[in-house]
């Protein structure tokens, strides 16, 4: 429904309309007038962004043949869109030499847009010494509210699946792809995942995890840079390459919000678990 159909002079019509277009969560005590100065800032910010990443870049996988329990994938002439991290992210992100660092360095990272309508930096939970790592999509709201990763039905879910095959979720390493909440949970723009991407990576890089779980396919596809949907990426082992060449064994997973609108992918779901559980295993 447009603006104009409700009536804006009555506070509860213009609550809903807020809600339904995306404005469902309150990020401070009070309120901010985007017209003042401060505000101006924002928008500089994010002309920035725009400015320095390069929207038409394509990068053609070479990897070749994807290997998998469900077949393989001609990943020859796969194209996916990148958007360029400036190069100041990543010499600033490959500058800290530890996570403490790592974090402090995200959390005074004011150059994404994102983090002005967002209550907190969602950064990790978990064990730094955890074997595996999983990486979300982006925080939702009471990830948002509690400044911790897969706190929200999502989250509940994704502990029961870690149970499933014996793992506490304390003992794993969990972070996203984006460190901000996008505004009613909207998936995050290219430029966004850009701003971010050289700190996961450093991220990776200083966890060094023996597997990589991407969840979803908007992780998945930023992680390994194959422009395919989570439903051909599962399953399948994929190895992400870290700066010095060395590789980290992949598996890409449907993400716990997608299960919970989707039950049906579960028994999906319990395969990969099953594939992590036994690679965990194997690599004692
Ligand atoms: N969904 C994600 O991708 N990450 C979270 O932290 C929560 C929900």
């Amino acid at each position: 429904m447009s603006k104009s159909q409700y009536n804006t002079n009555n506070v509860y019509e213009l609550l809903i309309w807020q809600l339904e277009a995306g404005i469902d969560q309150c990020i401070g005590d009070e309120p901010n007038n985007r017209f003042n100065k401060n505000w101006e800032n924002l928008e500089s910010t994010e002309k920035k962004a725009v400015e320095t990443t390069n929207r038409d870049s394509v990068q053609t996988i070479k990897n070749g043949t994807i290997q998998g329990d469900q077949g393989s994938v001609d990943a020859h002439n796969i194209q996916h869109p990148i958007h360029v991290s400036p190069v100041s992210y990543n010499e600033l992100a490959l500058n800290c030499k530890s996570l403490e660092e790592l974090e402090a360095t995200v959390r005074g990272f004011d150059e994404c847009a994102l983090k002005k309508t967002s209550a907190n930096t969602v950064f990790s939970s978990g064990s730094i010494d955890s074997r595996v790592m999983f990486v979300g999509e982006a925080p939702g709201a009471e990830e948002d509210r509690e400044g911790r990763p897969f706190v929200g039905a999502s989250g509940r879910l994704f502990d029961k699946m870690l149970a499933s095959i014996g793992i506490i979720r304390d003992k794993v390493y969990i972070t996203n792809t984006i460190f901000w909440r996008p505004p009613g949970n909207r998936r995050p723009t290219g430029v966004e995942v850009a701003q971010c991407l050289p700190f996961l990576q450093r991220q990776i890089e200083l966890v060094r995890p023996d597997i990589l779980v991407p969840l979803g396919g908007s992780a998945s596809q930023t992680l390994l840079k194959i422009d395919l949907g989570i439903t051909l990426l599962r399953g399948r082992w994929y190895e992400y390459t870290l700066s010095d060449n060395s590789k980290i064994a992949t598996l890409p997973m449907f993400h716990p919000a997608y299960l919970l609108r989707s039950p049906v992918h579960k028994r999906e779901a319990w395969r990969d678990m099953l594939a992590l559980s036994d690679k965990l295993n194997q690599k004692k």
